[in-house]
């Protein structure tokens, strides 16, 4: 099959009624591609992935089959979200795994960032084949590949394997009905096919997840730490209109202890470290002025709410030096 191509003189989608039509269009490619057959989807709850999903579930409704596998690893509320939206509001075809287990137990011990990633990345493709081979009559794999992924591979920046690493049995035909837009269109579509603005805006969020901000071997613990943490900054920053405004800001929890005083005792226990950025394309960033009151609002809520934590960093450093994700 001929790889779709982003025409040179393609309209940037900026407008609902651009993104209405480039709707109708791909319902009509989607149809025409897939007939009858039924297609299988890895719905993340990312942007991409989740534009895709609002998108087939208007041109095939039943014949898509999206599996959301909770790695363990993702924000706090995020699979909930997944679940209400698609699987209640557009009463998708919603298949859910939680596989928290599985990855947890395969990441005890593991301290090399690289090995952790590999770990999670295998780990996801053979948690989806199994649910793959569950379903009957699959002849198609959605991706929500963008027009930056293939210019990034083709430019030799990034590999983009998307789910293309599925084992011999399970090779399906490609439905990639967002491969020529850009981010910010794809944004646009989501918005056009009435996903929630909180779905639609989301800041960049690693595959990885919080594994690459719990840095060394995870632990359900601090896992936890991280998680509570982050939610914490995301409902702050929201509350105080730093929402939208940074490009993105986390939490991670370091592997190290140090001392401190909690109820009038010692304690020993990790500190969150705060991360704000901005950035235009992720090569290089700066770091956020956040005003000091409201760090100081935050440091206070997260020492008295986040549990095994009795300090708060901000981390200063832009990239270059530092890498935006601490892994
Ligand atoms: P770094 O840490 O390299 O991050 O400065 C740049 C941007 O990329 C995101 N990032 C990832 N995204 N899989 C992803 O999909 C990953 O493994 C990954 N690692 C980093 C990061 O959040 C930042 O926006």
């Amino acid at each position: 099959m001929e790889l779709e191509r982003r025409p040179e003189e393609m309209q940037r989608i900026t407008t609902p009624e651009l993104a209405q039509a480039f709707i109708e269009e791909r319902i009509a490619m989607v149809k025409e591609q897939v007939g009858d057959k039924k297609v299988l989807l890895a719905l993340s709850g990312g942007v991409d992935s989740s534009v895709v999903a609002a998108l087939l579930i208007k041109a095939i409704g039943q014949q898509l089959v999206c599996v959301h596998v909770n790695h363990g690893l993702l924000r706090k509320g995020e699979a909930e979200q997944v679940i209400k939206v698609f699987g209640e509001e557009m009463n998708a075809n919603l298949v859910y795994v939680d596989a928290t287990d599985r990855f947890l137990d395969k990441l005890v011990d593991v301290t090399d960032p690289e090995e952790k990633r590999h770990i999670i990345g295998n780990e996801f493709i053979e948690v989806f084949a199994d649910e793959a081979r569950k379903q009957e009559g699959i002849e198609f794999l959605a991706q929500g590949t963008i027009w930056p992924d293939i210019l990034e591979s083709e430019r030799g920046i990034k590999a983009h394997h998307n789910a293309g690493g599925l084992p011999e049995d399970l090779q399906f035909e490609l439905v990639e009905p967002v491969r020529i837009l850009f981010k910010d269109e794809v944004r646009e579509v989501g918005r056009a096919l009435g996903l929630p603005e909180g779905m639609v805006d989301r800041q960049p969020f690693p595959g990885p997840g919080l594994g690459v901000r719990c840095p060394g071997a995870i632990t359900r613990d601090r896992l936890e730490a991280v998680r509570e943490s982050d939610a914490i900054l995301r409902e702050e920053f929201e509350k105080n209109g730093l929402k939208g405004k940074v490009w993105q800001y986390f939490t991670d929890v370091p592997d190290f202890k140090s001392t401190g005083i909690k109820d009038g005792k010692r304690s020993f226990e990790w500190p969150v470290i705060i991360r704000a950025v901005n950035t235009k394309d992720a090569m290089t960033a700066t770091v956020e002025n956040v005003p000091f009151e409201l760090m100081e609002h935050i440091t206070d809520r997260i020492i008295h709410e986040v549990k095994g934590v009795n300090r708060v960093l901000y981390d200063f450093t832009p990239k270059p030096t530092a890498t935006i994700e601490y892994e």
